[in-house]
């Protein structure tokens, strides 16, 4: 709609302004009582040495458009006022036409790669790795609704030193019964106990690091112990990605690019961009750290297996994009990882972008997994799922698949808390506050639809050609919203910020509560149709927000 004002605009102005530009002008008015759309005419003052009031009323008397009902010039604006008949046919239609297809590109983009979730072997599966995960997954959705294909790739930790401590604690205090029963707990246990012991005993550290080299030089043994670790950690965190919901098409961790960072590291070598420091060899950056590539033992490190991570990708799926869904606290470390891709002289360096989230706090304070001081996930989510059923037995013991629907709706609360602030919010943790149905929730959205999926039980759907009344004042802003779906599936992927689309789906929910409270959906009489394509639409809607934020939607609960 607004690209349609903006081409009217620009015609006014014998296109001295492009479309574009007129379009990022556009405002939305404080109150709808001035107007859908308003343009400001103060930046064009300047350069057109003619009053902002002038301009406004030169272009309220020339603009004229199907979409448009009148115009008005106040204060140094252009105030629009869309023809709510045509706007309402337009969107319903539309949608009743496209179903959850709405706001779709449909032309292919190429693939976009994700990197997140990203859990470390034989540790708990931190609050970090949920918000990782479900704004990971939120933007695959988003991504593949704006017409890429997303792969999906979890960049296990499952590489590194700790796995030398790790073999050796198992050596001294492993329990296989134990661990195969619990994994992640009691493989948190021995590694603690490592740590706890090998400060009075520091030949233990000695040993942790030969076992790590022999894990690096293929000692069948050790690379038995790993692979074992690795498995059985990997089930755990299977459990959980099913309650989410969530599949990977990769699950390449850290061990995948062992045999992959030889060609890397020869490259920086060839292009003169390794400089040895201390026996270590590192890259040289401009404005940071140095970039560490090995150490003086010539073990790699997080950062070396990364580099060859990002080769791996670009080679093997060619993406326009590779995102990595990661805190911020590691934003040196992908910041120094783009400019050596860069120094190395490859443009894709610009392809990647880190998007870096805030912290998970409980009551103010980092919810923290160090010291056995462990929140873990699989319980948060357990009871979730159990204040959820508290609440169906409560409200509607009746239902049939209480199980199922407590599992949407707690998961969904979860998910949605997670998701409803811009990631960079540090965000509290609550179970209480995220499952108000009356509050700013994933229950509240989901309810919302439930709703409206009862009313529509008893009708029949309108077709997408039947001609549509204009609802009135409170219908009016609902209309609006749902013309702007489309816009915020681009800029939530733009932005990479699935919160646009949380936020929109709470406004969609709040908007249709009001109007539901003030009219009857199913009176005879002339707008009955026209309220329900209304109805119709908004829970089509609704159901595409949720899904792109990965959230599913009972109808009934
Ligand atoms: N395993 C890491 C951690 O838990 C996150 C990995 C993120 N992805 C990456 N390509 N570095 O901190």
């Amino acid at each position: 709609m607004n690209k349609q004002i903006a081409k009217s605009i620009a015609e006014v102005f014998n296109q001295q302004l492009s479309v574009d530009e007129i379009e990022h002008l556009l405002e939305k008015p404080r109150t709808l009582e001035l107007g859908d759309v308003a343009f400001p005419c103060f930046t064009l003052a300047k350069t057109w040495k003619k009053s902002p009031q002038s301009i406004a009323a030169d272009i309220a008397n020339q603009l004229k458009s199907d979409d448009i009902q009148r115009v008005e010039a106040v204060g140094g604006y252009v105030n629009i006022f869309l023809n709510q008949q045509q706007v309402t046919q337009h969107v319903l239609s539309n949608i009743l036409h496209e179903k959850h297809l709405y706001g779709t590109n449909q032309t292919a983009m190429g693939r976009v790669v994700l990197d997140f979730s990203s859990p470390n072997i034989a540790k708990p599966f931190s609050m970090g790795h949920l918000r990782s995960t479900v704004i990971g997954n939120a933007l695959a959705n988003i991504a593949t609704k704006n017409g890429y294909q997303a792969i999906r790739i979890n960049h296990l930790g499952d590489w590194g030193t700790q796995f030398g401590k790790l073999i050796v604690a198992y050596h001294y205090w492993g329990d296989k019964q134990a661990i195969t029963a619990s994994p992640i707990e009691e493989l948190l246990k021995i590694y603690v106990k490592f740590h706890e012991k090998a400060e009075q005993d520091p030949t233990l550290n000695e040993q942790a690091r030969a076992a790590f080299k022999a894990l690096e030089d293929g000692d069948e043994e050790a690379l038995a112990l790993w692979q074992w670790f690795r498995d059985v950690s990997l089930v755990e965190f299977q459990t959980i990605y099913q309650l989410l919901g969530i599949d990977f098409d990769a699950f390449t961790g850290e061990a995948f690019y062992n045999d992959k960072m030889t060609a890397v590291v020869a490259e920086l070598k060839d292009k003169e961009l390794l400089v040895e420091s201390d026996g270590a060899y590192v890259v040289e950056l401009d404005n940071m750290p140095p970039c560490l590539i090995t150490k003086t033992d010539g073990a790699t490190l997080y950062a070396t297996r990364d580099l060859a991570a990002a080769f791996y990708r670009q080679q093997h799926y060619q993406p326009e994009k590779i995102f990595y869904v990661v805190g911020n606290e590691q934003s040196l470390h992908f910041k120094q990882l783009f400019q050596v891709i860069d120094k190395m002289g490859y443009a894709w360096a610009n392809h990647l972008h880190h998007v870096p989230f805030g912290m998970m706090l409980k009551d103010g304070k980092k919810m923290s997994t160090r010291k056995g001081k462990v929140v873990l996930l699989a319980d948060v989510l357990k009871e979730a799922i159990a204040t959820a059923k508290h609440n169906i037995e409560e409200k509607n013991p009746h239902l049939p698949n209480k199980e199922q629907v407590a599992q949407q709706v707690g998961v969904g609360a979860v998910i949605f808390n997670d998701l409803k602030y811009h990631r960079q919010n540090d965000i509290e943790f609550s179970i209480e506050q995220m499952m108000n149905f009356e509050g700013e929730t994933g229950p509240y959205v989901q309810y919302t639809y439930a709703r409206l999926c009862s009313i529509l039980e008893k009708v029949e759907v309108p077709s997408h050609d039947v001609t549509l009344e204009v609802l009135g004042e409170q219908a009016w802003p609902i209309i609006l919203l749902l013309e702007q779906f489309p816009n915020v599936v681009v800029t939530a992927f733009e932005q990479a910020d699935p919160s646009l689309i949380a936020k929109f789906a709470l406004q969609l929910a709040r908007l249709l509560n009001k109007y539901y409270a003030q009219h009857k959906i199913l009176a005879d009489d002339a707008q009955q149709t026209s309220r329900i394509a209304l109805c119709y639409c908004v829970a089509i809607i609704l159901k595409e927000s949720l899904t792109l934020l990965g959230i599913e939607s009972p109808a009934n609960m």
